[in-house]
């Protein structure tokens, strides 16, 4: 029986399929490489030192997603095939919404109709909106969500617990990740941005590697202990690595909806990260305040008791750790 991962040669979606490899899983990747490259998958074999099936496709393409399922015995789909950037799902809301919503709903169908009733989400913190509290649990609210992106998280989340109470043989895992960093220790694979990047640490590593002149911080008069915005951010091995455990969860257990927050726990400033990243690399990263960014939040970091309770995982990497393998993937892109 193979494990199924849609946008498994992204940045989630690569690290992820390293670890099931790594668990001893079979997997299968579908990728239209529409934000990833195809060397990806020879460096995820050269990491494992296995060997995987792929199919290029588009994950929502129907008629081929059902030849995967005749071709394949395939118990549990792992869907990273959505698109993420949040500003460009403000230029572009009818594509973001059709890819992620549409598509994961092209997905769950074919899914039902091959019997296969196993399936993981990647979900996001942006679904708590403005917190309600910090640190988060998975039974504050959701809902008020900024941008379409953080929507269609939101939407596809109600879609499964839709799904679930009408069909309750379904299985389903909804991890919200906080903010994912880093790469694969091996430098071979890693977060690739096209164009400038959005997020704070792949912009800092090209600051630092002179690829950019300065870092933007977004606003110095946040509530915030140093008024820069504070985030929760989560080494992506370490999250990768949760993914196992939800899945062996639910191999093992009885069918339900189970929600968990992947996070440390632990939050970090903007300034806090800019100064991580130089002791643990060196380099200088020459900044400047900039206003605030539209949409950000003060600060969001996860309370992350649940996943480790009940899942046995818990995030093990430092912030010295997420600092160091960005820099070496980027340095090695040079
Ligand atoms: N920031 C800067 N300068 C930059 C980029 C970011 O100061 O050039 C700041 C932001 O204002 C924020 C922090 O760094 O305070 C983190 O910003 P990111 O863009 O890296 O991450 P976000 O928290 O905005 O968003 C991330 C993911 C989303 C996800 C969200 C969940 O990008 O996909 O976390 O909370 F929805």
């Amino acid at each position: 029986m193979a494990v199924l991962l849609p946008g498994g040669a992204g940045y989630i979606g690569s690290h992820t399929a390293v670890e099931l490899l790594n668990a001893g899983k079979e997997i299968i990747i579908i990728d239209n490489f529409s934000n990833s490259k195809p060397e990806v998958l020879e460096n995820i074999k050269k990491i494992t030192g296995k060997d995987f099936k792929f199919y290029e496709m588009d994950y929502a393409d129907k008629e081929k997603l059902e030849k995967v399922f005749q071709e394949n015995k395939i118990d549990a789909v792992l869907n990273f095939a959505g698109y993420k950037a949040v500003g460009e799902s403000v230029q572009k809301p009818l594509e973001y919404y059709t890819n992620n919503v549409s598509g994961c709903l092209v997905l769950l169908d074919t899914m039902r109709k091959y019997n296969c009733k196993k399936f993981i989400f990647s979900s996001s913190a942006t679904v708590y909106g403005e917190p309600e509290k910090i640190p988060l649990t998975e039974d504050c609210k959701t809902g008020g969500t900024t941008n379409p992106y953080g929507t269609t998280k939101l939407f596809i989340e109600q879609i499964l617990k839709d799904l679930y109470k009408s069909d309750n043989s379904w299985d389903i895992g909804i991890l919200r990740y906080f903010n994912p960093v880093g790469a694969h220790e091996s430098g071979l694979i890693g977060e690739e941005p096209q164009g400038i990047p959005n997020n704070l640490m792949p912009y800092i590593a090209r600051v630092a590697a002179g690829k950019l002149k300065e870092l933007s911080v977004f606003g110095n008069d946040y509530d915030t202990p140093d008024g820069t915005g504070v985030r929760d951010y989560i080494h992506v091995v370490d999250l990768a690595k949760g993914h196992v455990n939800m899945l062996e969860k639910l191999d093992k257990e009885e069918t339900g909806l189970f929600i968990y927050n992947l996070g440390t726990g632990k939050g970090y400033s903007v300034l806090d990260m800019v100064k991580a990243f130089e002791k643990a690399t060196g380099k200088k990263v020459p900044y400047k305040i900039a206003p605030r960014r539209a949409g950000d939040i003060a600060a969001c970091y996860a309370d992350p008791t649940k996943a480790k309770k009940e899942l046995g995982w818990e995030a093990t990497k430092t912030l010295e750790d997420m600092c160091l393998d960005s820099w070496n993937y980027v340095k090695n892109k040079q």
